[in-house]
């Protein structure tokens, strides 16, 4: 709801609705009710607009997205305020975000605390700001600022807004107390130039090529997202209609998105985010209700590509890092990077970089005084083994060992020390301090505190933690490998690399499975495998297939690097580039002459392979893995899958993530695919649809929060 009170001649409106002051129903119907008793009241000669609880209002309600709109609409409401002969004065704290700031373009003064964030983030939701704010704010800060916030979502802090002349003024004391005084100095003062919808909007004279250059922005980082692109079309329309026509055309675009598979794929999305901080262990004990240990110092140990991001990441929460590094030059090498690294987070934030909080050693030892310890040597079980077993000597009874291997056995290494249930793999994407993805590897003897303190310190490095079971590859690894074996085959058949990357590149992914390949390097698999026997396998010229112990597998990964092609860092890979470390991938007739004189060798026919048949082989079995893993409990819930897939594997954020988008496909189609495919290549063990899949389609294919249910190994909580 919302309270109204008079204080002197200022009729006060403060929002109620914990926790961010939704603008739910009976808020809007209040702020109405309390509006016209302000404006009819002779005592009242001026309003504020506030939200209780030190935040003005977190924008619309999204739990009545999906119900019919009952109450009165925001944009009217947004109108009348705009049309009060009273001046009226938004008093921001906390964040005005969507709907928030929309309302606070309604007023007719902005002032906005020092620490206040606001925005229009309804694009991240697949949605526009259509009450009005396509049309008001282009007027109050011009068409290019108004596009940036619009199209990306992005907050601003009050003193960028006060730049942009989002608000009037920035307070750092008591922003309600300065809103109630100001609002009584500008009572009874004209209030025409203060309505923004009758502000005329600036016309950029390079209006075709602005909005060009914004449509190709938007093309490029949310390829395929449908929202930022009509958000452009209503900011071309407040540039180029008068108003009301304006505030039409929004209506009718923000209609073609509200029911929108991507609009529901994208608030899907949100609030998997939330539901993946909750979680309980599989015997029932639940770490997001376990008191996390204080973590006051953290070790880094090998500082090579990971480590160096991993120290980055934890000196920028303020916490003291100690680095290990047995190298010499590679700890010299890693301190000049790291300060770099640094300084740029700093420039980038607007910020002073943070005092350097990170001492460095070569011997393990300086790590005994840590509350935590993340390893990040080489991926390598016995140098690991060995690390283990030196910091179990050496840290102080109580602290955590955390590993951010990307394929060994937690359990293995737990085994190594003398507390395995203070052993919690810390799986950090690279580069760490950029990813947000962090997957929270528990082992069967990790302890929920322990998977509480980590969680809790990866939510103070800025990362989207999600609580995974322990098996090689984890989640996101091993549903990976399906998707490149498939993409190997593909090639095999008869596609290119160009084929499959434009065909992953149209459904959404920023790069496709070659691109992204050589952007990590070949080497890295090709190394684990040597390791592990299996990369180079001695394949037979004339064979019909490439078949390895019963199934199908391909070489023609490790067959490149045997040719010293590892990818960008090599300037030749799945394509070349202009020199080794160069960033732009052209054709390579090598590569295809190559493939050619492979598929001779082995008596592979090429035939003609379509968009999609590349996405149903290479998602398809990617998918059957993430029910696969769902089965084994590994994931707690589809949920925790798709924030994987779309804050670590670039998975499009408007398709929610692989099971979400299983869901939209349909259960029964996606195991028709899958069956079929099979059936094609019967020594793909990948490609055979799994139980849990089956069952759910026998059961009638279930809304994806209740696959769990199937399953019975966890109780989504969502
Ligand atoms: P890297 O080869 O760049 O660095 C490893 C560093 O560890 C080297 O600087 C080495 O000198 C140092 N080192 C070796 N033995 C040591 C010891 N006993 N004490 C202290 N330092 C020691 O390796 P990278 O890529 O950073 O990988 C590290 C770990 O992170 C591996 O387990 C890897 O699987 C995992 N990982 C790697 C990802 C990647 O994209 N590179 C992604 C996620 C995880």
């Amino acid at each position: 709801m919302a309270q109204f009170t008079v204080l002197g001649s200022v009729g006060l409106i403060s929002l109620r609705n914990p926790p961010v002051n939704a603008l739910s129903t009976h808020v809007r119907q209040a702020i109405i009710d309390n509006l016209k008793r302000a404006l009819s009241d002779p005592k009242v000669k001026s309003v504020v607009i506030s939200g209780h609880g030190g935040i003005f209002c977190g924008g619309a309600d999204i739990k009545e997205f999906a119900k019919k709109l009952s109450g009165p609409p925001l944009a009217p409401m947004i109108h009348m305020i705009a049309a009060a002969h009273k001046p009226v004065v938004a008093a921001i704290e906390g964040s005005a975000f969507g709907g928030g700031l929309e309302l606070a373009l309604g007023c007719h003064y902005r002032l906005a605390h020092s620490k206040a964030k606001l925005g229009l983030p309804e694009v991240t939701l697949g949605l526009m700001p259509a009450a009005a704010g396509t049309q008001l704010l282009p007027r109050l800060i011009g068409v290019p600022a108004a596009l940036n916030l619009i199209t990306t979502g992005r907050h601003v802090t009050a003193a960028e807004a006060l730049q942009l002349g989002i608000v009037d003024q920035v307070i750092d004391h008591n922003v309600l107390a300065e809103a109630l005084r100001f609002s009584e100095s500008v009572a009874g003062q004209p209030l025409d130039a203060r309505r923004i919808s009758t502000f005329p909007c600036p016309r950029p004279s390079d209006l075709d090529a602005l909005f060009e250059e914004a449509t190709r922005k938007v093309r490029q980082s949310a390829r395929g997202a449908v929202a930022p692109l009509r958000c452009i079309e209503a900011v071309r329309a407040a540039a180029t209609m008068p108003y009301a026509q304006g505030l039409e055309l929004e209506g009718k675009l923000m209609a073609t998105l509200m029911n929108s598979e991507q609009a529901r794929a994208l608030q899907y999305s949100f609030f998997a985010q939330r539901a993946v901080a909750k979680w309980s262990m599989p015997s029932g004990a639940r770490w997001d209700t376990s008191q996390p240990r204080p973590v006051r110092r953290v070790a880094v140990i090998g500082l090579g590509t990971m480590g160096r991001g991993i120290a980055v990441a934890l000196a920028q929460t303020g916490l003291p890092v100690v680095a290990v590094e047995t190298q010499e030059k590679q700890l010299v090498q890693a301190k000049q990077a790291i300060s770099a690294m640094l300084e740029r987070g700093a420039k980038r934030r607007g910020a002073a970089p943070p005092p350097d909080g990170i001492s460095y050693g070569t011997d393990i030892q300086a790590a005994a005084d840590a509350d935590l310890v993340i390893e990040a040597v080489f991926e390598d079980m016995a140098l690991k083994e060995k690390v283990f077993q030196q910091l179990s000597a050496a840290c102080k009874p109580g602290t955590l060992l955390c590993t951010n291997t990307s394929s060994l056995d937690v359990d293995h290494l737990a085994a190594q020390t003398r507390d395995p249930e203070l052993v919690v793999g810390m799986h950090f994407f690279s580069p760490a301090h950029v990813m947000k993805l962090l997957e929270v590897v528990y082992g069967s003897r990790s302890s929920p505190q322990a998977v509480a303190t980590v969680m809790q310190l990866g939510k103070k490095m800025g990362k989207v933690n999600v609580a995974v079971g322990n098996c090689p590859g984890f989640v996101g690894n091993r549903m990976l490998a399906p998707y490149l074996e498939q993409a190997f085959f593909l090639l095999e058949e008869g596609a290119t690399p160009e084929l499959v990357d434009q065909a992953l590149e149209e459904f959404g992914f920023p790069m496709g499975v070659f691109r992204m390949s050589d952007l990590a390097g070949l080497d890295v698999g090709w190394k684990i495998r040597k390791e592990n026997g299996l990369a180079n396998h001695g394949l037979v010229a004339g064979q019909s297939a490439t078949i390895r112990r019963g199934r199908r597998d391909s070489p023609l990964g490790d067959l490149l690097c045997e040719q010293g092609r590892f990818g960008e860092k090599t300037g030749r890979g799945w394509y070349q580039y202009d020199k080794p470390g160069g960033r732009v991938a052209r054709s390579d007739p090598w590569l295809h002459s190559f493939l050619e004189g492979y598929r001779a060798q082995h008596g592979l026919v090429a035939r003609p392979i379509d968009h999609q048949e590349v996405l149903e082989r290479c998602l398809y079995a990617l998918i059957n893995e993430g029910f696969r893993i769902l089965e084994d409990g590994i994931a707690a819930k589809p949920e925790d899958i798709d924030v994987i897939y779309v804050f670590g594997y670039g998975w499009p954020r408007h398709r929610g993530g692989p099971m979400f988008y299983a869901s939209t496909v349909g259960l029964p189609k996606v195991l028709e695919v899958l069956e079929r495919h099979h059936q094609a290549h019967p020594d793909v063990p990948h490609l055979q649809p799994c139980d849990l899949l089956r069952r759910l389609v026998a059961g009638g294919s279930p809304p994806i929060h209740k696959w769990n249910e199937v399953t019975g190994k966890f109780h989504s909580r969502l």
